[in-house]
């Protein structure tokens, strides 16, 4: 395929990495962002094509899809996520897309008209994947574990730099977290070349499935500190997110029926898909120490010394 392909989020973790790995291809790439800002400008001087406007706005979807044959649909956790997906399959539909790739949640793989969750998210991703399959849409899913960067670190990061300890209401679960840069590169993969994916889902596992105390490991070992996982307990947990004020009550819902489905164990899950698609394994948490957290992983991972990298991931963390 030789059209322009449109990254939805493109302000966001997944988008604006799948447009950098499209680019660094030479693919024709549009990015539509909420609006125009310097995460936008970057995306511009790497030749990304920008159009500014609202997802759940039918005349900017249509306005930001005309000319393009493959879209990836993603957008931050919201209570608007439904519709936004509506509008853009309307939209697609209405322009012929060849392939559109649908982010989703693995939790979706384990839910049904009568096994929901307490997270208005999940609900929604599931009826989306429902709306998305009537629609006839030429549909890729990629189904994501919770996300190593913007989910797992972003919630130890402060009890790490402050205490040394991971504080997390995580029980004795084992999870599997993915970077978001591989999510990226398998959505990146698909739309280069959908053929073959079209009507498959991808379920996305980083490379082990650990006990936070194992994890606690990896982080000791990264950072050359001895950081310990503290198991906290949940509800003043949720309390404290919820009085930092930083969080809407859709999202701290969300994020605390993530916490309660690990203690239950229902992360503990592996696959092989994004070594499946992309030929290349998911970065484990100290890979991405290593490489994720100085600069963003390209096709061809960077390598550094490592006295470097342990020196810059602690100035960060420590
Ligand atoms: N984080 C995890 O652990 C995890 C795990 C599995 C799956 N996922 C899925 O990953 C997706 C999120 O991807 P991500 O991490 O790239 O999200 P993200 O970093 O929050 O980026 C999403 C982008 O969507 C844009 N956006 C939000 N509402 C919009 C609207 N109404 N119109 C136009 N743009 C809008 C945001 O713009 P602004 O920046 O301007 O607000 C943002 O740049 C979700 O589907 C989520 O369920 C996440």
């Amino acid at each position: 395929m030789t059209g322009t392909i449109l990254v939805t989020g493109g302000g966001g973790a997944v988008g604006s990495a799948v447009c950098e790995f499209l680019a660094e291809r030479g693919c024709k790439v549009r990015a539509m962002v909420r609006q125009k800002d310097a995460r936008s400008e970057k995306l511009a001087a790497r030749g990304v094509e920008i159009a500014a406007g609202d997802l759940c706005d039918l005349h900017a979807a249509h306005r930001a899809m005309e000319g393009c044959d493959r879209v990836y649909f993603g957008m931050s956790v919201s209570p608007a996520y439904l519709e936004a997906t509506v509008n853009m399959a309307a939209v697609a539909k209405h322009h012929q897309i060849k392939a559109f790739v649908n982010i989703s949640q693995m939790t979706v793989s384990q839910m049904g008209i009568t096994s929901t969750t307490d997270s208005p998210q999940q609900k929604m991703h599931w009826l989306a994947e429902q709306a998305l399959g009537w629609s006839g849409l030429p549909v890729v899913t990629v189904r994501p574990t919770a996300f190593l960067n913007t989910f797992f670190l972003r919630l130890s990061m402060q009890s790490v730099r402050q205490h040394r300890q991971i504080r997390l209401p995580f029980g004795t679960g084992k999870i599997s977290p993915v970077a978001s840069d591989d999510v990226a590169r398998v959505i990146a993969t698909v739309l280069e070349a959908p053929e073959g994916h079209v009507g498959r889902i991808y379920e996305l596992t980083g490379p082990r499935s650990q006990s936070m105390t194992e994890i606690a490991e990896e982080f000791s070992e990264a950072l050359d500190e001895t950081i310990t996982y503290v198991d906290v307990p949940f509800e003043p947990w949720r309390k404290a997110l919820a009085d930092s004020g930083a969080l809407s009550p859709h999202v701290l819902t969300h994020l605390a029926t993530m916490a309660l489905l690990i203690q239950e164990n229902r992360y503990d899950r592996l696959t092989s898909d994004v070594e499946r698609v992309t030929g290349s394994p998911a970065l484990d948490l100290t890979g991405w120490f290593w490489t994720g957290l100085i600069e963003r992983v390209s096709w061809d991972r960077r390598s550094r010394t490592c006295g470097e990298v342990r020196r810059r991931a602690r100035s960060r963390w420590c």
